[in-house]
């Protein structure tokens, strides 16, 4: 039985104030929550968000890393050993903001991955097709292609400590939804993909979807067989709504 899990990308959002505003909000509305339920704030915040979730059961994520773990002279950037120090569960690593945007390639999204996994935190691998890859029907040769790139470097066994968000780049930010039946299928395909390695790597895999989640969607997404939770954008930045998505996911 795989456990529902929800996490929260702040993306570049948020100041001090409104930071601390959405934790105790969100604290109160995650409370007792079925759901494990992670935020990925602003690295600026990492310490304060830190501070905030001690003792609490809501756990903290990164949005990125170097591809580096260590320590080391790369002016500007955060490992994986230091993210570990402020007790990260997880790190996001290949979200298509910073494939699209920041050109970012498999080829760093592997070294990320790898990076995250040898400090013991758990990666998320985001993955997901453009409206463009949709529309001339390559969606499961680009998100698979996106998912072999690491299970041809580092192996299935690598996927046994991870997970996976499905997020087609057409639904990130802009109100648009893939269908319950179309994120199944994509979730459907990712799993049995890795099922082709390790039958039992690819059942205990998580693998959320993630691209405009809001509580008026999650129940019916969450209730697809193959999608283990959300990652959650827009949404997460609104404690009563995040709150609502969490306990969609515990149920
Ligand atoms: P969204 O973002 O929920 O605002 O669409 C999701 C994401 O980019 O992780």
């Amino acid at each position: 039985m795989r456990r529902p899990l929800v996490a929260g990308n702040w993306k570049m959002h948020g100041t001090r104030t409104s930071v601390a505003e959405l934790l105790s909000g969100l604290l109160d509305a995650c409370r007792n929550c079925r759901a494990e339920v992670a935020v990925m704030p602003s690295l600026v915040h990492l310490e304060q968000v830190f501070q905030a979730l001690e003792g609490s059961e809501v756990v903290l994520g990164a949005q990125n890393c170097a591809v580096e773990p260590g320590q080391g002279a790369l002016t500007g950037e955060v490992s994986a050993s230091q993210l570990l120090d402020f007790s990260c569960t997880y790190v996001l690593v290949g979200h298509s903001e910073r494939r699209q945007l920041l050109g970012e390639d498999d080829q760093q999204v592997v070294r990320k991955f790898s990076a995250v996994q040898s400090c013991g935190i758990t990666p998320i691998l985001c993955v997901g097709e453009t409206l463009a890859e949709r529309e001339s029907d390559q969606t499961l040769n680009v998100v698979l292609g996106q998912v072999s790139a690491v299970l041809d470097a580092l192996g299935v066994q690598a996927f046994s400590r991870a997970v996976v968000a499905y997020e087609p780049v057409w639904a990130i930010g802009t109100g648009l939804t893939a269908t319950a039946d179309q994120a199944q299928q994509v979730h459907a395909a990712i799993r049995q993909h890795v099922a082709a390695f390790d039958a039992d790597v690819a059942e205990k895999l998580r693998i959320l979807y993630g691209g405009s989640v809001k509580s008026t969607n999650a129940v019916e997404l969450f209730a697809m067989p193959d999608i283990d939770g959300g990652l959650v954008g827009g949404a997460s930045l609104n404690a009563d709504e995040f709150g609502a998505i969490c306990r969609a996911a515990g149920n």
